[in-house]
């Protein structure tokens, strides 16, 4: 005798672990080249990301740094701490194997994101070593970039489950 039970959805008693990293000069958001980045401040960014994962029953970590090595480390620990990454890379983006390589070293999902859309800007932007590793690229939506990726790790994690 079976019986069908429909899982969709997570354990509700276990809330899920957003990491969200940020790269160089992302720390100067909201007073860097406003004409490109806007004026919206990281804190302002980390404010609403926060609750939107609060909401969908997410605790969410933050951490920007602007050495490469620091990323590299703090990706490598999520595969201890997380369920899912956002991850913007800035510059490092269009540069680093290291973190691309970093990206494919864990299992736990990264989605990359970017504020501005990186393929409307100067050609060296629209290369992305990181986006041949991450789960997903979001690109272009200013901040709600992050709130699209925290839709799409809700969504992953949830059929997952
Ligand atoms: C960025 C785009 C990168 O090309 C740039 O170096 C950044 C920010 C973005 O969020 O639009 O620093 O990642």
């Amino acid at each position: 005798m079976y019986e069908l039970v429909t899982t969709y959805g997570v354990d509700d008693d276990m809330p899920h672990r957003l990491l969200v990293l940020n790269g160089p000069n992302l720390n100067l958001l909201g007073e860097r080249e406003p004409a490109v980045y806007g004026t919206t401040t990281l804190a302002q960014i980390e404010a609403f990301v926060r609750d939107e994962a609060t909401a969908l029953g997410w605790t969410a970590e933050f951490l920007q740094t602007n050495h490469e090595g620091v990323l590299i480390d703090a990706i490598h620990a999520a595969r201890e701490t997380a369920d899912g990454v956002i991850l913007n890379p800035s510059a490092l983006t269009h540069t680093s194997i290291a973190v691309r390589d970093a990206v494919g070293a864990i299992p736990v999902p990264v989605i990359e994101v970017h504020l501005t859309n990186v393929h409307r800007r100067e050609p060296y932007r629209r290369i992305s070593y990181v986006a041949e590793t991450a789960a997903a690229t979001i690109s272009g939506a200013g901040p709600d970039s992050y709130l699209a990726a925290l839709y799409l790790l809700d969504r992953r994690v949830r059929a997952a489950a």
